[in-house]
């Protein structure tokens, strides 16, 4: 079984600027990746890339075992644009009926019906696209990813507008693609929730991966910190080490109150992976 999507070696120029410089990832079959860096890191030029738009200069770039661009690859995946503007005079449903023309969806009223349910606004079916708040434009940019029900979607920033509700809105339907096996890929720069939904992250620097992982991997536990009756304590210790370490103690005479792993956010594993890089 092919993955959804495979990168390897991928390199971009333009002009004199390296977008990328030999990057190789994969997103599997129902997996959720999400990919990390700061700005110009080359997100936007690799997700082109998987969706035909931009030509790599080296290496490969493919969609469930056939070349990015093919006409196989383009109709098996679903793309949200980072900087996208709809048409402001066309109605929500009518945007989503343009899109499923030009994808060839045959779902009609019913496919356009769920679609706006699935992002929330359906509500606003009959609203125009320039009378739509920017979250509102851009959960209907989800929408138009999803039309035609691709196996693999690439969204390129699809919360950078969202509130917190909103978010959260994107957040439960990206689990429940996945529940229905539908790759994505997502690029963001919303740390915390990139780690609350993404099965792995790849964080890429100046054209090159620099980290890797699931969440959990490159989040890694930084000590113990225990309660006592003398008060808190902090080791330097692995979570393996966490059952010896309160034996110890209680045979010290120590009441114990609490035991916590504390983990590295997201968020400090990134800045280390992308400060480490440019050092
Ligand atoms: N069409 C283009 N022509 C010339 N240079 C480009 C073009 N598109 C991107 N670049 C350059 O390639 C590099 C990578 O850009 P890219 O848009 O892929 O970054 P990004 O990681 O998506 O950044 P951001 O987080 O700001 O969206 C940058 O230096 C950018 O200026
Ligand atoms: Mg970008």
């Amino acid at each position: 079984m092919p993955d959804a999507f495979a990168a390897s070696g991928l390199e971009k120029r333009y002009g004199r600027v390296e977008a990328l410089a030999g990057v190789s990832l994969q997103v599997g079959e129902g997996e959720l990746v999400g990919l990390l860096g700061p700005n110009g890191a080359g997100k936007s030029t690799l997700v082109k890339i998987g969706c035909g738009l931009v030509r790599p200069s080296g290496g490969r770039a493919e969609v469930f075992g056939r070349p990015a661009g093919s006409r196989e690859a383009r109709r098996a995946l679903g793309y949200l644009a980072e900087l996208f503007r709809f048409p402001g005079w066309l109605r929500a449903d009518e945007l989503l009926r343009l899109h499923q023309g030009l994808a060839g969806s045959t779902g009609g009223a019913a496919e356009r019906d769920e679609l706006l349910e699935l992002v929330g606004l359906a509500d606003v079916g009959r609203r125009k696209v320039d009378q739509m708040s920017k979250g509102m434009q851009q959960r209907l940019g989800i929408a138009q990813a999803m039309i035609g029900t691709p196996r693999l979607l690439v969204l390129d920033e699809p919360t950078s507008a969202l509130d917190p509700a909103g978010r959260r809105t994107v957040r439960t339907l990206l689990e429940e693609l996945r529940g229905r096996g539908i790759s994505v890929l997502l690029n963001s720069h919303l740390l915390s929730e990139v780690e609350l939904v993404c099965d792995r992250v790849v964080i890429i620097t100046r054209g090159r991966v620099v980290a890797h992982g699931r969440p959990d991997e490159l989040t890694q536990a930084r000590g113990v910190s225990v309660e006592t009756d003398e008060g808190e304590r902090r080791f330097d210790l692995g979570r393996d080490e966490v059952p010896e370490l309160v034996a110890r103690l209680v045979a010290e005479g120590r009441r114990i109150y609490g035991v916590q792993v504390i983990r590295s956010t997201l968020e400090e594993a990134y800045l280390e992976a992308v400060e480490g890089e440019s050092r």
